[in-house]
């Protein structure tokens, strides 16, 4: 199968606040000159973030690494567990088409999703709520047919049942993982043969049903806010990486660069302060108002040709998108010839919050020029 980049690419990426501490920690797990050993987690949580992989995110994470943007592109590409191309906003869902499946009914569950997602793999559906695709075997295979959507393992599935189950999704709703025809785990389908009186203290469902409800992420886009993965890597010498902590000692200083990259980014910082210094007066945040045209390269997935494409539909203002709805972004969606896009990334909820003269972590760094050049 040939993988490549998207034909459509966002104009930049940056990691949440916290990710950035997430992807700062696991860097500080390899030994000096090994940092490139990171490139899986920090992709892999590009892509937890974001829903697939971008050009920017694979060129932010290079350049976290040092990393030449060839090399991290030939692992993106090569790893079928990374999406080169927009998911679903809802769910990416992978059907195991692989024999135990295949013989027990995937067949069936790959025709429910041409029928209501899309006729091909990796398109998305109409509304841009899902995309999916066949995937070699899942390990489950004591429950097929199976699909793992999000995080979690949906096993025992019959066509019927896997139909609801996209359109409760599709309602806001996301059912519990795990067997979905009333097995507890793997045991045999007709019922316990043996230790049938053993009492394990057992939890509603089986180990990893129970945890997956429990945190209740299936679905849900990482942002950095989640307790369970938030926790920061502490080294053998007890020094919690990435962030300072009360009573911490400091960070141990990062693995010096080679000198040929120093100077090349020692020479680009020059040029930007010398662009900042010669502008007339420093960029001041904007605030929505009906005449003013707002910035709208706050709103993270909106770079400079989206701006303009939105400009030229008449689009000027955050207070303008915080209004939009449904049949507004579908329109957009056709407009900008990006389905899914504006779901995706939130442009109304940061809308909204702009419009009311409030801040987002990304509009934060885009007023400090940290994500494009003046
Ligand atoms: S064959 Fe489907 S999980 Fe193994």
């Amino acid at each position: 199968m040939l993988r490549r980049l998207h034909h459509e690419q966002p104009e930049s990426f940056a990691f949440t606040a916290a990710n950035q501490t997430w992807a700062e920690a696991q860097i500080t797990k390899y030994p000096d000159g090994r940092q490139a050993s990171a490139v899986i987690p920090l992709l892999w949580r590009a892509q937890e973030q974001e829903g697939w992989l971008t050009k920017p995110a694979i060129e932010a994470v290079a350049d976290m690494l040092g990393m030449a943007y060839m090399r991290v592109l030939e692992v993106a590409s090569f790893y079928f567990m990374f999406q080169l191309q927009p998911v679903g906003s809802v769910a990416h869902i992978q059907i195991c088409g692989t024999t135990s499946c295949m013989i027990c009914g995937a067949e069936d569950l790959i025709a429910v999703c041409k029928e209501k997602i899309a006729a091909k793999p990796h398109e998305l559906s109409a509304d841009g709520k899902f995309s999916w695709e066949e995937v070699e075997c899942l390990g489950a295979c004591t429950n097929a047919p199976m699909a793992q959507i999000g995080k979690d393992y949906f096993e025992d599935l019959t066509a019927e049942g896997f139909a609801q189950m996209l359109d409760d999704m599709a309602a806001g709703n996301v059912p519990t993982p795990g067997p979905q025809n009333g097995r507890y785990a793997a045991e045999p389908l007709s019922g316990l043969t043996s230790l049938k009186d053993y009492d394990s203290g057992q939890t509603q469902y089986n180990a990893s049903v129970q945890l997956a409800t429990d945190l209740g992420d299936s679905i849900k886009r990482i942002d950095g806010t989640e307790v369970p993965v938030l926790i920061p890597w502490v080294g053998k010498d007890g020094v919690v990486a990435g962030r300072a902590a009360e009573g911490q000692p400091p960070k141990p200083a990062p693995t010096p660069k080679p000198a040929a990259k120093q100077a090349e980014e020692a020479k680009k910082a020059d040029q930007k302060a010398e662009k900042k210094a010669s502008k007339p007066k420093a960029k001041a945040k904007k605030v929505a108002t009906a005449d003013a045209a707002d910035d709208l390269k706050q709103l993270k997935g909106v770079g400079p040709a989206l701006e303009k494409k939105l400009h030229d539909a008449g689009v000027t203002t955050f207070a303008q998108i915080a209004g939009w709805t449904a049949d507004d972004i579908a329109e957009m969606d056709d407009k900008l010839s990006f389905k899914g896009r504006i779901e995706r990334d939130g442009w109304v909820e940061q809308a909204k919050l702009l419009a009311e003269g409030g801040e987002t972590e990304f509009s934060k760094k885009v007023a400090k020029g940290d994500v494009y050049e003046d």
